[in-house]
C-alpha cells in the first residue's frame, strides 16, 4: 500500500486554508489542521469533511504555543507544512501593531523551531504582494523590491521572508516555497465554503457581496482619481480555487527543490474597482449601489502580477475568469447570508 503524504495545514480552517485542505483531500494527501479559530469556525473544516468524505485532523491551538508543536510533531508523522496561520486585517495592523509581529512574525518563528526539532524541513509560507511596497512596476515579478511596504501587516510578511532566507542559508536541508498571492476572491463553486470575515468587510469583494444582499446600503469606492483607464485602483483577483491548486503544485515542486523559492500566484490581468462592479452586475443580475468617496489611506493605484515564473516551474496557471470570480461570490454569500454563523 502507498502511503499517504501527510501535510500540516496551519491557518487550515480559515478562508484560503479551508479551500487549500479540500484540494489536498482531493489529491490524496493526510490533512493536519492546526488553526486557533481566532477568525474562522470549525463548520468550514466540517463542511471540507462533507465535500471530500474524508475528514482533515484537527487540533485547536496556537501555533506560538511550541509545545503544542512538538507534541503535535511527536504524534504525526509529518512531511510538509503550509502555514497560512496568522493575522491580515492591514488597518488593524496599523493600530494594534505588536499582535501582527506576535501572530505572524514570531509565529513563523516557533513553528520553524518546532520544525527543525522535528527534522520537518518542507515548508510553504503564505505571502502576499503587499510585501513589493509602492512604486513596484507593473506587471510585478518576483524580483521587484520597491518601497518597504507601508504598514505592519506588510513588514511582518516581509520580515518573515527574510527570516525564511536566512534560515534556507543557514541549513539546505530546508525546502521553503513562498507564495505571493495577489487578490483572492470567490469560493469554491458549491457554494459551501467561502471568505466569512467578521465585522464590517475590510476588502472589495466582501463588501460588495454584503452591499448586493441589502446588509449595506452602498459600496464606497475609494478614489476615482487614479491614474487608470477610469480612475479607480486596479488590481489583479485570483479564485481561491486557482490559488488553493497553487499550493498543491508547489508541494510537488518542493520535493526536487531546496532553498527559497518565491513565486507569484496570480492571474496577470488588471480589473478596476468600476470593472469589478460591473462585472459583478453583470455575472449575478443584481445591482450594486456606489459611491465615489476619497481615496483610502496607503492604496496604490495599479497592482498586478507577472506569473510566468509560476507558469514555467511550476506548471500552474490560473483558470477561472472575473465572471466565476463574480458568481461564486455571489453562491457563497446567498447561500450563508452569516456565513459560517447561524
Ligand atoms: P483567514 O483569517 O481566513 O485565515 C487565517 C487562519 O489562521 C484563521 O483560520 C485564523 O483563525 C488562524 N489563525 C490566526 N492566527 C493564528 C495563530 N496564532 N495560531 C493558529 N491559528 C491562527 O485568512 P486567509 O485570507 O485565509 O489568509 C491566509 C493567509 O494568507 C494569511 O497568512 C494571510 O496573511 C495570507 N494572505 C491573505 C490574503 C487575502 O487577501 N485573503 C492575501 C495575501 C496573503
Ligand atoms: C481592492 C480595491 C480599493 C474596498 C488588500 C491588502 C493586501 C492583500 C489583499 C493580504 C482597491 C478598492 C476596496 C471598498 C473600494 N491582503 N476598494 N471600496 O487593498 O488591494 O489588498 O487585500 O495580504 O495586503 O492590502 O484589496 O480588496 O481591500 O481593495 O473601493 O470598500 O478595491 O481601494 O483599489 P487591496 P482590497
Amino acid at each position: 500500500m502507498i502511503e499517504r503524504k501527510v501535510v500540516l495545514i496551519t491557518g487550515g480552517a480559515g478562508y484560503i486554508g479551508s479551500h487549500t485542505t479540500l484540494v489536498l483531500l482531493r489529491a490524496g494527501y493526510k490533512v493536519l489542521v492546526l488553526d486557533n479559530l481566532s477568525n474562522s469556525s470549525y463548520l468550514s473544516l466540517k463542511r471540507v469533511s462533507k465535500m471530500t468524505g474524508t475528514a482533515p485532523s484537527f487540533v485547536h491551538g496556537d501555533v506560538r504555543d511550541r509545545r503544542l508543536l512538538d507534541n503535535l510533531f511527536r504524534l504525526n508523522k509529518v512531511d510538509s507544512v503550509i502555514h497560512f496561520a496568522g493575522l491580515k486585517a492591514v488597518g488593524e495592523s496599523v493600530n494594534d501593531p505588536l499582535s501582527y509581529y506576535s501572530n505572524n512574525t514570531a509565529g513563523t518563528v516557533t513553528l520553524c523551531q518546532a520544525m527543525a526539532a522535528a527534522g520537518v524541513c518542507s515548508l510553504i509560507f503564505s505571502s502576499s504582494a503587499t510585501v513589493y511596497g509602492n512604486g513596484a512596476t507593473v506587471p510585478i515579478n518576483e524580483e521587484q523590491m520597491a518601497d518597504y511596504p507601508t504598514n505592519p501587516y506588510g513588514r511582518s510578511k516581509r520580515m518573515i521572508e527574510q527570516i525564511l532566507f536566512d534560515l534556507a542559508r543557514s541549513n539546505d536541508k530546508w525546502s521553503i516555497g513562498v507564495l505571493r498571492y495577489f487578490n483572492p476572491v470567490g469560493a469554491h463553486e458549491s457554494g459551501l465554503i467561502g471568505e466569512d470575515p467578521l465585522g464590517v468587510p475590510n476588502n472589495l469583494l466582501p463588501y460588495l457581496a454584503q452591499v448586493a444582499l441589502g446588509k449595506m446600503p452602498e459600496l464606497p469606492i475609494f478614489g476615482d482619481d487614479y491614474e487608470t483607464h477610469d480612475g479607480t485602483g486596479v488590481r489583479d483577483y485570483i479564485h481561491v480555487m486557482d490559488l488553493a491548486e497553487g499550493h498543491l503544485s508547489a508541494l510537488t515542486a518542493l520535493e526536487t527543490r531546496s532553498g527559497v523559492n518565491i513565486w507569484n500566484l496570480g492571474t496577470g490581468k488588471g480589473y478596476s474597482v468600476l470593472e469589478v462592479v460591473q462585472a459583478f452586475e453583470a455575472a449575478n443580475g443584481c445591482n450594486v449601489p456606489y459611491r465615489i468617496v476619497g481615496r483610502r489611506p496607503g492604496d496604490i493605484a495599479v497592482c498586478y502580477a507577472d506569473p510566468s515564473k509560476a507558469a514555467r516551474e511550476l506548471g500552474w496557471h490560473a483558470k477561472l475568469d472575473l465572471t466565476t470570480m463574480m458568481r461564486d461570490t455571489w453562491r457563497w454569500q446567498t447561500l450563508n447570508p452569516n456565513g459560517y454563523r447561524d
